[in-house]
């Protein structure tokens, strides 16, 4: 465990997703299944999506943290003060000790396959978003033909249509792909189940992620797909970290995995007194008793847009009202997860599938703002045993990747990575 009097860590991710509704210029929806009331504010026109909550009995052994609880921005601020100090030295460690611990809990999720069979429908992409995001960062209301990822694998109703768009060269690409895709909120974000933000974290995200795969693999919400032909596990961020946790834990879990916003050398890469500084994180109830009111202390945020922009953009690389939208959108994260985001066995040399990882080259959360030159080590190592190794550099790009223009073209770069090696 690399946690000790040193926050280890630091956070991640990224993005979207509140109930706070973007209009949505693209008004075509797509067909819905609503077999919930979890939906989304956008459907991809060329796919079909089942909305599902998914019951789910989970047993995880959980960090305690030994730290008081804070009521107040105040005493947060000064358990960061010395956390992320010199000062923390004089202290004992965070942790004190672990348990094992039972929870029934709820995940809201999506399931989207090409409106138009494609044959490749029966290859499911599961995908875990970041911190601070739902998982509309896979689903983007916003200029969904650039930045949508989902949309992007459900090409089919594009074909022989002429899309003035910037990813147009990557649907056209894509036509022949269609994959299915299965997206879900994590725990403590978007729909799905709150537990305290002081309990929420890398150990109880593995499991979730864990029995999800292994429900949709077993033909369980997947709508009229059934059982899938192949599985890949994608990630962002703390999402990539919680995959790539789950393959060295289970290594047959899956066919494939595609980890962005990764890069493996934590020790290296991770600036974690840095991070605590540059999130400047405040309890995010008191942000906005609206949005996260239901939220307790342990559920923090980062102050405004520019406080975010530091940590995920990369200027003048990406559109302002795309970086704006991530921001409407966000979600709180937990301080657990903060503390645990890296901390798990990232050791995947069982796993026998294949592997993408994307790193963005100017990457400020995981890379401490410069990937070239550490984001390629220990991959190898972590992926000795598998069938296929592809590591990617994402140029004029930070963290939060699929907002960056550069969007289109990681895309396809995925996209490319699947049809050979899924
Ligand atoms: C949690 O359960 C596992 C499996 O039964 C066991 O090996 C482990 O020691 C338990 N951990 C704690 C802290 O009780
Ligand atoms: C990798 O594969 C080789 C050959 O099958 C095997 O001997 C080795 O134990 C594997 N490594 C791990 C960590 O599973
Ligand atoms: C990336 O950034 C470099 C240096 O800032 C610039 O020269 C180059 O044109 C940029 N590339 C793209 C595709 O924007």
């Amino acid at each position: 465990m690399r946690i000790s009097n040193q926050l280890a860590a630091a956070f991640i991710s990224a993005m979207v997703s509140q109930s706070t509704a973007t209009p949505v210029s693209d008004t075509s929806m797509g067909s819905l299944i609503r077999n919930v009331g979890a939906q989304q504010c956008y459907y991809p026109p060329n796919a079909v999506c089942s909305e599902y909550m998914i019951p789910l009995k989970i047993t995880s052994e959980d960090l305690v943290f030994n730290f008081i609880q804070w009521d107040n921005n105040f005493a947060l601020e000064q358990f960061f003060a010395v956390a992320s100090t010199r000062a923390a030295a004089g202290y004992p460690t965070v942790i004190g000790g672990s348990k094992n611990v039972t929870r029934d809990v709820e995940i809201a999720a999506s399931f989207c396959t090409p409106k138009s069979p494609s044959g490749k429908e029966k290859e499911v992409i599961l995908a875990t978003h970041g911190i601070a995001a739902g998982r509309e960062h896979w689903n983007s209301a916003y200029k969904p033909e650039t930045y949508n990822f989902v949309r992007i694998l459900c090409p089919s109703q594009f074909h022989g249509t002429s899309m003035l768009t910037p990813c147009n060269l990557q649907v056209q690409h894509a036509i022949d792909d269609g994959y299915s895709v299965f997206f879900y909120d994590r725990l403590g974000c978007g729909l799905s189940t709150k537990i305290s933000g002081y309990d929420s974290q890398l150990s109880n995200q593995v499991v979730v992620l864990r029995e999800l795969a292994s429900l949709v693999r077993s033909g369980k919400y997947t709508g009229s797909v059934g059982v899938p032909a192949k599985l890949a596990l994608m990630g962002f961020s703390f999402g990539s970290y919680i995959v790539q946790t789950t393959i060295a834990e289970t290594p047959d879990i899956t066919d494939s995995v595609v980890l962005t916003a990764i890069e493996l050398d934590v020790a290296k890469g991770v600036n974690a007194n840095g991070l605590v500084r540059s999130f400047m994180p405040l309890i995010a109830s008191s942000l906005s008793e609206k949005r996260f009111g239901e939220l307790d202390t342990g559920y923090l945020t980062w102050r405004d847009v520019w406080a975010m922009s530091l940590n995920y953009f990369h200027y003048p690389d990406f559109e302002i009202a795309a970086a704006q939208y991530t921001e409407d959108k966000k979600q709180a994260f937990s301080i657990g997860e903060f503390l645990t985001f890296p901390s798990g066995n990232l050791d995947s040399s069982s796993y026998t599938g294949s592997a993408l990882t994307i790193t963005a080259e100017t990457d400020y959360i995981v890379c401490d703002g410069w990937c070239p030159g550490i984001y390629k080590d220990p991959a190898v190592d972590y992926f000795a045993n598998a069938s296929a190794l592809v590591r990617h550099l994402v140029p004029n790009t930070s963290h939060n990747i699929n907002f960056h223009k550069s969007a289109p073209e990681t895309y396809k770069f995925i996209l490319d990575f699947l049809r050979e090696n899924l």
